[in-house]
């Protein structure tokens, strides 16, 4: 079998090292995968290095898009895909989450009929002002495997008529819907080890285990609007006021740009005069593994580090109006506040007098990146 994985934001390349860790250990005679890196991202702090900590084979193809308008990026990764997929004449596209790279393949290979593996799928916010959310809903109902890592992923699937009968052959007129846990979880248990043994984050940054909060702000809602992201400052200055603690940063390029133009240069400067407050450049996956597990509390608009702070079992504070991760706010190990200061503070009082937190085991058993080939393999091979 044949497959072409597309990647191209930060998140996809990590969760795309579970896929092909899989098919490496154990399908290497069976799946052929051609990993094409749309060049979404491409700074080496948010693309190369993952390649090699995470061993993930090098992209066969890099299209090399770049940053630009939503249609704009699409496009163009819309028809370097498309020749690719030509080209190869895969038996699937495997396609991750919900970014414009997502939706480009999920194009491209609608429309030449090459079978879409959607891994991450059923996820909603239910805000449709989100690009993530078009994306993802596109990205489902052009797919034929639909590989849901949550059980409200699969209920959301269903409202919006997709079946659970699961009968082969399946085509996107008739997509099988499969609950298979998380591939970030089986990346998270497969690289923590590895994080303890490597990671000098810590040491290098000068904090100390559970002595500070680690915090991730990238989302365009938060970065681009002067208030949202005043607020989240605002917010962040006073607890570090209020509990002496640290609040580590790794800064995402588009929030770095973004601070420059949208906060005061009062702000500006009080931000840079606090010392505690470490904005550092975004880091590896294994020094982000090694942040949060040793964190305090994670503060985050981000959707990868909500799910990670539970894998490690840290509360966490959501920067957003509403999450696609509802089962984390659920059971008590996060509460969604948006970008007001006030809602922020509070809820992160409410972590700092809380002394039991429940963790239970929702996202599979480490084993979701087998599963998923296993019914490539039954279905399209
Ligand atoms: C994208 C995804 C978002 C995902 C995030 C992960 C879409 C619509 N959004 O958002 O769902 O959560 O990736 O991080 O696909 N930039 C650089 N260097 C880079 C990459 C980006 O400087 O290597 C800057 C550029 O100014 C760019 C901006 O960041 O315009 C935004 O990048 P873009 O990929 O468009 O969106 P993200 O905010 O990263
Ligand atoms: N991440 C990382 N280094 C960083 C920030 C994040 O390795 O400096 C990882 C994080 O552990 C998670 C993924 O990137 O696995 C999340 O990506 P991001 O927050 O950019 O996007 P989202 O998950 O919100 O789409």
């Amino acid at each position: 079998m044949k497959i072409v994985t597309i990647i191209g934001a930060r998140p996809q390349i990590i969760k795309a090292a579970g896929l092909s860790r899989a098919i490496k250990n154990n399908f290497s005679d069976k799946i052929e995968e051609i990993i094409v890196h749309t060049g979404q991202h491409y700074d080496q702090n948010m693309s190369e290095v993952f390649f090699e900590e995470l061993g993930i084979p090098k992209p066969n193809i890099n299209l090399n898009v770049g940053s630009g308008k939503h249609g704009e990026q699409t496009a163009k990764m819309i028809s370097g895909i498309e020749d690719i997929l030509i080209n190869e004449q895969p038996d699937a596209i495997v396609l991750y989450g919900d970014t414009n790279s997502t939706l480009a393949g999920a194009v491209a290979a609608s429309k030449i009929h090459v079978p879409i593996v959607h891994i991450e799928a059923g996820l909603r916010s239910y805000n449709k002002q989100m690009p993530e959310e078009i994306n993802r809903i596109m990205c489902d109902h052009a797919s034929t495997l639909l590989f849901s890592p949550t059980k409200a992923g699969v209920e959301n699937l269903v409202k919006e008529g997709f079946k659970l009968d699961n009968i082969a052959p399946f085509n996107s007129d008739q997509p099988g819907v499969f609950h298979c846990g998380d591939i970030m979880y089986d990346n998270s248990l497969y690289f923590s080890e590895l994080s303890d043994k490597k990671s000098s984050v810590l040491q290098d940054n000068k904090i100390k285990a559970g002595g500070y909060v680690l915090s991730t702000i990238h989302r365009n809602d938060n970065t681009d609007q002067p208030e949202r992201l005043s607020g989240i400052f605002e917010a962040i200055l006073e607890l570090i006021d209020v509990y002496g603690l640290d609040f580590v940063l790794p800064l995402h390029p588009r929030t770095e740009k973004q601070m420059k133009v949208n906060l005061s240069e009062t702000l500006q400067k009080r931000i840079e005069e606090e010392v505690r407050l470490k904005l550092i450049p975004p880091v590896s996956f294994l020094d982000m593994i090694a942040l949060e597990k040793n964190s305090k509390i994670v503060v985050t608009d981000s959707g990868g580090v909500q799910k990670e702070a539970f894998f490690f079992q840290k509360p966490c504070v959501i920067l957003r109006p509403e999450t696609e991760w509802v089962e984390l706010v659920a059971c008590g190990a996060a509460k969604i506040v948006g970008w007001h200061k006030e809602q922020i503070i509070d809820a992160f009082n409410g972590y700092m007098n809380t002394e039991q937190i429940d963790f239970p085991p929702l996202f599979g058993d480490g084993e979701a990146g087998k599963f998923m080939c296993e019914k490539m393999l039954e279905s399209l091979g």
